[in-house]
């Protein structure tokens, strides 16, 4: 059972735990021996060593090598088995610091006053807008066929229906609890407030079940350049240093408002109705409280140098794989199996 059907699984708390996913095709021995319960300091840090040397491998141009460390790095993430999970995590962060080595280089980068930097990054999100991108105005001002709609929205649900958990993930870094509060505060509506039936994950799933859009994620089936979308949200938030999670999630709130009311223009002019029509009303239409909020939080960190450079390698990153994965779904839609 998927991480997203248990989600919305309405049975109790006592049912059965899921079963632990089998074996990927793609798990090396060394990490498969790693990840065994028994398994020996030894074999952990032979696993840590080979993975470390497919990363480098893969983020210096191997297109094979970086499809298995994103199959790899996606597998530590999902929920797996609970003997396994510090292995995981830690092999995960290791491989984090791989990838801090090989952060963008950003040679214009020069640090500006506190009060400066929103206009510097608000500037580079709206530079890197997915609006002007191909699929989008193929979607929201050409006239795309339902195929294709529903195409675009199964991705949006492999890539928003946990949002939730980046929240939480993120508001632990925080010993402040005024600081882990704006987390919270956000997570509290994610949750549907004191309505779980309206959480935000629930209120999608009614859009995917009018298109017959499943909602088991076949992760293993994703494309490399889908994984290394969905691995560095992940890997934002939890990273130790909070300026990778800060950015991203300030990245990805800024633009939700104006991102969410195209698609559900989109769907008024398709005639789906109101019900699965709800969450992208919702986010269409709140206002931006969110942002302010984290922009302030982000202002605390500011004055330190070496936070905004990460802050700006981290947009850029994250823009990067944006693109990357933006490019790749158009392709697909173009490809005749979606039409
Ligand atoms: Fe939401």
């Amino acid at each position: 059972m998927s991480t997203a059907s248990r989600i919305l699984d309405p049975q109790p708390a006592s049912a059965a735990p899921p079963r632990a996913a089998p074996q990927a095709a793609h798990t090396p021995d060394y990490l498969a021996d790693a990840l065994r319960p028994g398994a020996t300091n030894a074999q952990i840090a032979l696993a840590a060593d080979e993975l470390l040397a497919l990363v480098r491998q893969g983020l210096s141009g191997d297109q094979a090598a970086y499809a298995q460390y994103q199959s790899i790095l996606l597998d530590l993430h999902l929920p797996g088995e609970p003997h396994s999970e510090p292995t995981r995590r830690w092999l995960a962060s290791q491989i984090y610091s791989v990838e801090d080595q090989f952060a963008p280089a950003l040679p214009e980068f020069r640090p500006v006053p506190v009060e400066e930097f929103r206009t510097v990054i608000d500037a580079e999100i709206a530079s890197r807008t997915r609006v002007r991108h191909p699929m989008s105005q193929h979607l929201f001002q050409g006239e795309p066929s339902q195929q294709e709609v529903r195409s675009f929205l199964q991705h949006h649900w492999n890539r928003s229906y946990n949002f939730y958990s980046l929240l939480a993930e993120l508001a632990f870094r925080f010993p402040d609890i005024r600081d882990a509060s704006v987390f919270y505060r956000n997570l509290y509506g994610e949750a549907g407030a004191e309505t779980p039936e309206r959480s935000h994950p629930a209120l999608l799933s009614h859009l995917m079940t009018h298109f017959e859009i499943p909602l088991e994620i076949d992760f293993a089936a994703l494309h490399p350049l889908e994984k290394a979308y969905l691995n560095n949200r992940i890997r934002c938030v939890r990273h130790t240093d909070v300026a990778w999670g800060l950015s991203l999630l300030y990245a990805v709130e800024s633009v939700s408002c104006v991102n969410h009311l195209r698609i559900y223009e989109l769907l008024q002019r398709m005639g789906v109705p109101e019900e699965p029509s709800e969450f992208h009303r919702l986010h269409g239409t709140q206002d931006e409280i969110d942002t302010e909020e984290m922009w302030e939080l982000i202002a605390k960190y500011a004055h330190e140098d070496s936070f905004q450079r990460t802050f700006m390698q981290s947009l850029a990153r994250h823009f990067d794989i944006n693109r990357a994965y933006f490019d790749l779904l158009w392709r697909q839609m173009q490809s005749p199996s979606v039409h």
